[in-house]
């Protein structure tokens, strides 16, 4: 057994190192079939800290085949057995929660205070939340007779294989984990390949609670490592947070072996402000529905923000001054707010966006918050954030998601117009409305096309609400009990006649 530490450990270098090459399967760290190893770059600073196993169908076949045989034991636990399990595993992360954080920032680039921490805290609660609903997978019993027995029962799926990706990964796992295991399944994750440390601990950690071979991971390439897990027969029901383009080729492949699939795609979501709002609350409220601490990467960013005429100049003004005030700057240092963007490709086409905007006649773009002057982070991947004004409705900065510091600002003067162009998009994840007149609030709630609407707030998921988009934004939810019964099982009749 390799060299990894029980203790939480700070020495997060140290402990990138030590999960270096490794899978986690069958409840062991294992080195990838083909001894192949891609690097794991820190983007504040450009150095290598840790090289990954490069897994492909091998390895794919390999963890498969034994989470299919734990599965069969898992299954026949009671359920709250396997929720009590889940939560005592979730204990380890608790107390690795500073660990965590750390490694996640490492490898990410994630601001430790103001992000990495507090995903952390979150997967913790998360297995936590699931682990406390074991008994919970019931089911229901139909009047035919004095002499017959007509029941329906919760039976999972066999083997999950979930891939996630690299911006909140390990609370993107979490949400798949989770509900997967206490309902019965086995899982392979397929961890995304910028970001495949904190969630190998993590599954290394809850393996010294749980059964050999039920949590797997890997790590590797989508199409040579993710495309054959989701392609594996034994895999019977595939979840994935990424790329509406990946969403859909996984959805084609699930297709063909009529498996479902769970996908939590892109977004491109408006907060909508009006006048009578409370100004200060909702001028603050911008910045975190912007994310701009996880650097605008996150599939719910506000990053189109409508504000009505009267209180228009004044809100960008206010906005721009206070996401001035952000400290950029190492990841690991608790004073710091915003860290980098996760890779050269995703700074190229943050960039791309940026440079699209700014030569646009007619808008502008206001480059907020200083640029580290630290020279240990010169190779560091940041990029100031921007607020775009007079933007037309067409240009590709208001229609695509752009997955960085980036947000379109709006005047507005109707409501109805409002609302239309709100839903003038691709996609349908979340929305934010900001008002204190409790009628147009409803109106927008009941009619805005999403799978998550906010009056006066927008706080990231939450265990035990149901969270999931529509339109290209994805198929089915997660984080509630629904989610787990409805995705994570399959319900048996049982039809029992004594007469
Ligand atoms: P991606 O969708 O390509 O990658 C996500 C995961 O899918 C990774 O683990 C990757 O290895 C895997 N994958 C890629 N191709 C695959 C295939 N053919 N079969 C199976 N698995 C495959 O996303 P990427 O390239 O990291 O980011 C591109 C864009 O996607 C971002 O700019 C952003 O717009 C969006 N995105 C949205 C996320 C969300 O939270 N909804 C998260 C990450 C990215
Ligand atoms: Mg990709």
């Amino acid at each position: 057994m390799p060299e990894t530490p029980d203790a939480p450990t700070l020495d997060q270098a140290a402990l990138a190192r030590a999960l270096s090459g490794f899978h986690l399967i069958g409840g062991k760290l294992t080195r990838p079939v083909n001894g192949k190893l891609f690097p794991v770059v820190n983007p504040a600073t450009g150095a290598t800290v840790a090289e990954a196993a490069d897994g492909d169908a091998a390895d794919v076949e390999a963890a498969v085949a034994d989470a299919a045989r734990a599965q069969k034991e898992w299954a026949l636990l009671p359920s709250r057995r396997r929720g009590a399990l889940v939560h005592q595993a979730a204990q380890l992360i608790r107390s690795h929660v500073e660990e965590l954080a750390r490694l996640v920032a490492l490898e990410t680039g994630k601001a430790l205070r103001t992000e990495s921490r507090v995903e952390a805290n979150n997967v913790a609660d998360i297995f936590e939340f699931f682990g406390g609903l074991g008994g919970e997978l019931k089911g229901e019993t139909v009047p035919f007779g004095p002499d017959v027995l007509n029941i329906t029962v919760r039976e999972p799926l066999g083997v999950v294989g979930a891939i996630i990706p690299w911006n909140i990964p390990m609370m993107l796992m979490a949400l798949k984990a989770a509900p997967a295991l206490v309902a019965g399944n086995s899982i392979v994750v397929k961890s995304a390949e910028e970001a495949p440390l904190a969630v190998l601990r993590i599954v290394e950690l809850m393996n010294r609670v749980l059964p050999p071979g039920v949590f797997n991971i890997l790590s590797g390439q989508g199409p040579e490592c993710g495309a054959p897990l989701v392609a594996h027969p034994l895999v019977r029901k595939v979840t994935f947070t990424g790329s509406v383009e990946t969403g859909k080729i996984i959805s084609r492949t699930a297709a063909d072996k009529l498996i479902p699939v769970t996908l939590e795609l892109g977004g491109k979501s408006p907060m909508i402000v009006f006048a009578d709002c409370d100004f200060e609350k909702t001028v603050q409220g911008a910045l975190t529905s912007m994310r701009f601490t996880r650097q605008g990467q996150s599939c719910t960013a506000a990053s189109r923000i409508f504000v009505e005429r009267p209180i228009y100049d004044r809100f960008v003004a206010e906005m721009t001054q206070r996401v001035n005030a952000m400290v950029m700057g190492d990841p690991l240092d608790e004073k710091t707010d915003i860290g980098t963007i996760i890779s050269p490709a995703q700074y190229e086409k943050v960039q791309g966006f940026i440079a699209e905007g700014k030569n646009t006649a007619g808008a502008e773009g206001r480059a907020c918050a200083r640029m580290p002057e630290d020279p240990a982070l010169r190779k560091g991947l940041f990029i100031q954030p921007h607020i775009f004004t007079g933007l037309d409705r067409n240009s590709r900065l208001v229609r695509e998601e752009i997955f960085g510091p980036v947000t379109v600002v709006f005047p507005f003067d109707d409501a109805e117009a409002v609302l239309q162009d709100s839903n003038d998009t691709e996609f349908g994840l979340a929305a934010s409305v900001w008002t204190n007149n409790l009628k147009i609030a409803l109106r927008f709630a009941h009619r805005i096309e999403a799978g998550l609407v906010q009056v006066n707030q927008n706080l990231v998921v939450q265990p035990n609400l149901s969270y999931g988009g529509v339109k290209n934004s994805g198929l089915g939810k997660e984080a509630s009990l629904e989610s787990m019964l409805e995705h994570f099982t399959h319900k048996k009749t049982i039809m029992v006649n004594m007469a």
